[in-house]
């Protein structure tokens, strides 16, 4: 299996992705926000790039059907619900509906993505998950991180480079992997005692963390703790099997944070 990694999201054209499948990491936090969606019994994640867009959308579907969630700078977009806290998406606020989400540069990454073969979100939150899903195909692979502002970011390289090691160790792969695909596996073994902590120690962490959002970094560095698979179909991000998830229940509640 070849696989190409991305550390900062870059223009791909339908080519580029043709019969590949598409892994979109952004640890902090939008992927892990939008495992948490699930979690708590979404039935879909709408991602838009501009909170106008996504005003517009969820305005479309009505409030009984939908729930509008965004940041800009890592805090909520006034008048929208929710931010993009992973602790929000509880099952009380989004249960049985339709999140229309936009964030910094999360959201963007799908707009990037379009017209790809499968696009799956990851998040260290449902890794083993996507590891097992990538691994169950034939496809080549295209990871891509989302990053800050177009910069690296510590906490999807390390997500990316755990990937392939779970690719190649728990799933006996043989991959070929480009250079930054090598160095994110670097990362990610020279980090695999303290994920939590280089998370934390990283820009993006730092920044939540004056933000008071220290939970949410525990949150998205707790591995396999929302073992769902988000799936981008038309526009829109839903459970592989189509379906809602069973015994669905909040993510806060269920970390002991
Ligand atoms: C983003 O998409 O830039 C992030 O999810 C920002 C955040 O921490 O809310």
């Amino acid at each position: 299996m070849n696989v190409d990694l991305y550390l900062t999201p870059i223009k791909f054209t339908s080519d580029d992705l043709h019969g590949r499948t598409v892994v979109a990491i952004d640890v902090l936090r939008c992927s892990t926000s939008i495992c948490a969606a699930f979690q708590a019994g979404a039935r879909g994640v709408i991602p838009t790039d501009e909170p106008g867009k996504a005003t517009e959308a969820w305005s479309k579907l009505g409030a009984d059907a939908a729930v509008l969630a965004g940041e800009r700078g890592g805090i909520k977009i006034e008048s929208f619900q929710l931010g993009n806290s992973p602790t929000e998406f509880n099952t009380e606020v989004v249960s049985g509906k339709l999140v229309v989400m936009t964030t910094t540069n999360g959201t963007r990454l799908y707009n990037l993505a379009n017209n790809a073969g499968p696009v799956i979100t990851c998040a260290l939150v449902n890794i083993s998950k996507v590891a097992a899903r990538v691994a169950a195909d034939s496809n080549d692979l295209v990871i891509v991180c989302s990053g800050q502002d177009g910069r690296f970011s510590i906490e999807d390289t390390i997500c990316g480079g755990m990937l392939i090691d779970l690719l190649e160790t728990a799933h006996q792969k043989k991959l070929c992997i480009n250079d930054a695909a090598s160095v994110a596996r670097l990362l990610f073994q020279s980090n695999k005692d303290r994920i939590r902590q280089a998370v934390s120690e990283g820009e993006h962490g730092r920044y939540l963390a004056s933000l008071d959002c220290q939970k949410d970094i525990e949150i998205a560095t707790s591995i396999d703790s929302i073992p769902v698979l988000p799936i981008l179909r038309d526009g829109q991000h839903i459970l592989e099997d189509g379906g809602v998830l069973e015994n669905r229940c909040d993510t806060f509640a269920k970390q002991d944070v």
